[in-house]
């Protein structure tokens, strides 16, 4: 049963008093929209704040980054066990990460198990850049960035993937529905034949890129399009919640 699901992505925004102001905007709405699962992401150095401000709402709470050991002389970086504490979800391998920060499909992989281990729920990123798009290249990239990631690891339920068009972050060009559809069914195939039917079937799949309250029903229409990973439009309360609220209303539990 694959439930929608709607996550808000904020990147390097928000200092702790400005994403305080941002959840208590919203947090009462969003808590009330159901069949929709909920998930914000803040700044590593929001999610204690973050945390306690939706104690007991039905909203989540996730990283956006992590780093693979376990604890050690790793100035400045963040640990699996010590997110575990804290927080359900972590995203890995977003483009952001690969482009400015040279995150291989290694590097990927070794965060997947870092996070699986610590039974932390992954929220995986794949996505073609625009010379690749335009070289037809999208079906390759995207099939070689999921099965390095995936590499070495059994199927895990709730496993969550998010397929992001590089071109289509943050530049307000987002894909059209139909073609994020062709691709999130392509990328359902790879786990089909990586594991077997029912996690084909089972993974949640969504799209992001330039998702706003203006597109979202568009994409929720689509079969195989599970949710969205929200960037800019996360940051806002009211577009936040309309694309919350489209999705419940748009797309059904499947
Ligand atoms: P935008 O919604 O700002 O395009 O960002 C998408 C994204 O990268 C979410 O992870």
């Amino acid at each position: 049963m694959r439930v929608p699901m709607i996550i808000g992505n904020w990147k390097m925004n928000t200092t702790v008093s400005e994403a305080t102001e941002l959840v208590n905007e919203m947090r009462q709405e969003l808590d009330q929209t159901g069949s929709v699962d909920k998930v914000i992401c803040p700044p590593f150095i929001s999610l204690t704040t973050v945390r306690e401000l939706i104690k007991g709402s039905s909203i989540k709470l996730g990283a956006q980054n992590l780093y693979f050991t376990e604890k050690g002389a790793y100035t400045g970086e963040i640990s699996p066990l010590m997110l575990a504490d804290l927080c359900q979800f972590v995203i890995i391998g977003h483009s952001e990460r690969r482009q400015y920060f040279n995150e291989t499909g290694e590097v990927t992989n070794k965060k997947m198990r870092a996070a699986l281990k610590v039974k932390l729920n992954p929220i995986l990123c794949v996505g073609e850049k625009l010379e690749e798009n335009e070289e037809g290249r999208t079906e390759e990239i995207v099939t070689e960035q999921l099965r390095t990631s995936l590499a070495g690891l059994d199927y895990l339920t709730g496993l969550i993937i998010a397929y992001e068009p590089i071109w289509a972050i943050g530049t307000g060009k987002a894909a059209t529905a139909e073609q994020a559809d062709e691709t999130i069914g392509l990328i359902r195939h790879n786990i089909f034949e990586l594991y077997n039917e029912r996690a084909a079937r089972d993974v949640r799949i969504l799209y992001g890129g330039s998702v706003t309250a203006a597109n979202t029903t568009e994409f929720m229409r689509q079969p195989e399009i599970d949710g969205a990973l929200v960037g800019g439009a996360s940051l806002r309360a009211s577009q936040f919640l309309s694309i919350v609220k489209q999705t419940a209303e748009t797309r059904r539990v499947r």
